[in-house]
């Protein structure tokens, strides 16, 4: 059985004022979240002040990105160890914007995700493919690359240690989802590649998200699959209540398997 991981990735949003302000009311709407697991991840500017008021709680802090060295001459950089001392467990690498506008390639995603992992962070590889590329048929080419690179040189341990989110390009922001259906298919491929790269027990372990427009409206049926073991939210994680009302939908899904 995998529990449920609701992630909300704020992307480059929010005053530390707006920050603070939707922290509490997460913290405040979510006290005892049961069969379901939830991470935030904030700007950089924001995770210490987040970091405070969520400290003792249910919700869990992650960072959006990191850099792979521990310290060093990286103007503008952030490292892991940075990332841990103030609460951070958890980071997103791969996202497609980085992969898009900060030019990030898989050899550098592969970097970060191996460096998070030997410092004992918890890596959230993105994959997705571009609506061009779903178009010419390429979906499953696209992310079986990315897959392959970002986990390269990685054991089945620490396979086992990592979270996959598949986050189709095109349905980023756009308010398209993907299908449940295209959504499990892609997810069950991924799922297939993990047994071959790490062993078949530990693919039915690693917890898959789908994201891509989420909202607590379609949360239900996107979760619902099996192969959707929960959801990276950027927009509606924005709204307390709405983040809330996607945290409650996988909550109800994950306490159901495990009746
Ligand atoms: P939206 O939920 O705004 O489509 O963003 C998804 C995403 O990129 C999360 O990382």
């Amino acid at each position: 059985m995998r529990t449920p991981l609701v992630i909300g990735n704020w992307k480059m949003h929010g005053t530390l004022v707006e920050a603070r302000a939707l922290a509490a009311g997460l913290r405040d709407g979510l006290k005892r979240p049961r069969g379901v697991q939830v991470v935030v991840c904030p700007p950089f500017t924001s995770l210490a002040a987040v970091s405070e008021i969520l400290t003792g709680g249910p919700i869990q802090l992650g960072a959006q990105t990191c850099h792979h060295e521990a310290a060093g001459a990286h103007t503008g950089e952030i490292s892991i160890p940075m990332l841990a001392e103030v609460g951070c467990r958890w980071t997103l690498v791969g996202h497609s914007e980085r992969r898009k506008e900060m030019g990030e390639s898989d050899q550098l995603i592969n970097l970060k995700l191996r460096a998070l992992l030997a410092q004992g962070l918890t890596p959230v590889l993105c994959v997705g493919e571009t609506a061009e590329e779903r178009r010419q048929g390429l979906t499953f080419t696209t992310v079986e690359g990315q897959l392959r690179a970002g986990l390269a040189g990685v054991g089945t341990d620490e396979i086992a240690k990592t979270v996959l989110a598949y986050e189709p390009v095109w349905a980023i922001g756009t308010g398209v989802n993907a299908s449940p259906t295209q959504a499990a298919e892609v997810q069950g491929y991924l799922r297939g590649l993990l047994s071959e790269l790490a062993s078949k027990e530990t693919a039915q372990t690693v917890r898959i998200l789908y994201g891509g427009s989420v909202k607590a409206e379609n949360a239900e049926v996107l979760l619902a699959e099996p192969e959707v073991d929960g959801a990276l939210v950027g927009g509606a994680s924005l709204n307390a209540q709405s983040f809330i009302g996607i945290v409650r939908k996988a909550a109800r899904i994950g306490t159901a398997a495990k009746e």
